[in-house]
């Protein structure tokens, strides 16, 4: 992976009106003016959250506790999913979208909504985004033919790994049993959708935005990318910061749905995707870890009390992802419908 992408400095910030980073959804908002400061943001050892040193894996879970409570998000070292897979997963969906021909992508352009692969091809004023996606759990949808198929299956069964520990550590941090999480969500029959994406360079300088301003669905999300930079996320502190993914590491992001639960605990965080100036195309592979679709989510009665009321709408996983029209696999839910 390359370097660090270098801040972008134009025009004065917009900061949000109030403490609350939600309320910033900018739909037509000149987005690139918007300066974006480098910062470290947490790193979690996942190996160490199961550590059997009980003081090293309390520690790692204490920093756990302090990334989802402050953050909403970090990159995740040492864990099961091995570089090398990483690595050829992004390099075969490079290959994928380099020598796939126009008529191959037609055929997964939107059909229907019960379509479990989806092509796209967004470019214009707010997206320069070519993207695949595909639901791969509970079972994979990816095509057969596609020439990544080994590799993600690979990579998403590591992932599967990743999924269910992160569940485990996080319930214990919320003060719940272990298992309160895999439960409640029914992840092991959980909705999960691939997005493959590859941002082009852009040479013109009408838009540089790859991806717009929004917040991702469910438990949590999970990033891997094959150029750093680009991705942009908006902190408790209402800072926009440009994310560094080192080497190795997947970054987690928790998702509108954790929220929910846990009626406001642990926060999604608000993120768009710039595109590199007349660089190189950046690759990344990002996969949404939802419920079940017939899964209930309110906020839970452990979340509640008289000083916090229910702050979220209850509904299936299913509705919250089909609201504003959409199907499940647009993975668009926004977190304004949920409250
Ligand atoms: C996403 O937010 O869904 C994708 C982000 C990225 O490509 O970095
Ligand atoms: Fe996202």
């Amino acid at each position: 992976m390359a370097g660090r992408e270098a801040a972008v400095l134009v025009q004065e910030p917009i900061t949000p009106s109030d403490s609350n980073p939600h309320h910033l959804i900018p739909n037509t908002n000149p987005l690139e003016s918007i300066v974006a400061v480098d910062e470290e943001i947490p790193i979690i050892d996942y190996a160490k959250l199961f550590s059997d040193d009980l003081d090293e894996r309390s520690t790692a879970l204490q920093h756990l506790s302090k990334a989802c409570e402050e953050y909403g998000f970090f990159n995740l070292v040492n864990h099961p999913v091995p570089d090398n897979v990483i690595e050829c997963t992004l390099k075969k969906i490079a290959d994928h979208f380099r020598e796939t021909e126009a008529e191959e992508k037609q055929k997964y352009l939107k059909k229907s909504s019960q379509d479990t692969v989806v092509f796209g091809l967004n470019s214009y004023a707010c997206e320069n985004r070519e993207f695949a996606k595909m639901v791969v759990h509970p079972e994979n949808h990816c095509p057969p033919d596609h020439c990544y198929r080994e590799a993600l299956e690979e990579y998403m069964k590591g992932m599967e790994e990743v999924k269910l520990g992160l569940a485990r550590a996080i319930s214990k941090i919320l003060g719940q049993e272990e298992t309160y999480i895999e439960d409640v969500f029914d992840l092991k029959r959980g909705f999960d959708v691939a997005s493959l994406n590859v941002y082009p360079p852009c040479f013109n300088s009408k838009s540089f935005m790859g991806l717009p301003t929004h917040t991702d669905p469910g438990f949590c999300v999970s990033l891997v990318q094959d150029v750093n930079g680009g991705l942009r996320i908006l902190t408790h502190q209402g800072k926009w910061i440009s994310v560094s993914i080192p080497p190795s590491a997947i970054l987690i992001q928790l998702g509108d749905h954790l929220e929910v639960l846990t009626n406001g605990k642990f926060k999604s965080h608000l993120h768009y995707v710039m595109v590199a100036k007349n660089k190189v195309q950046r690759i990344s592979l990002a996969t949404l870890h939802g419920p079940s679709l017939d899964t209930f989510v309110s906020p839970a009665p452990e979340f509640v009390d008289e000083h916090r009321p229910p702050a979220y709408r209850a509904m299936t996983y299913r509705q919250a992802l089909e609201t504003n029209g959409n199907d499940p696999i647009d993975m668009t839910t926004a977190l304004e419908h949920l409250r």
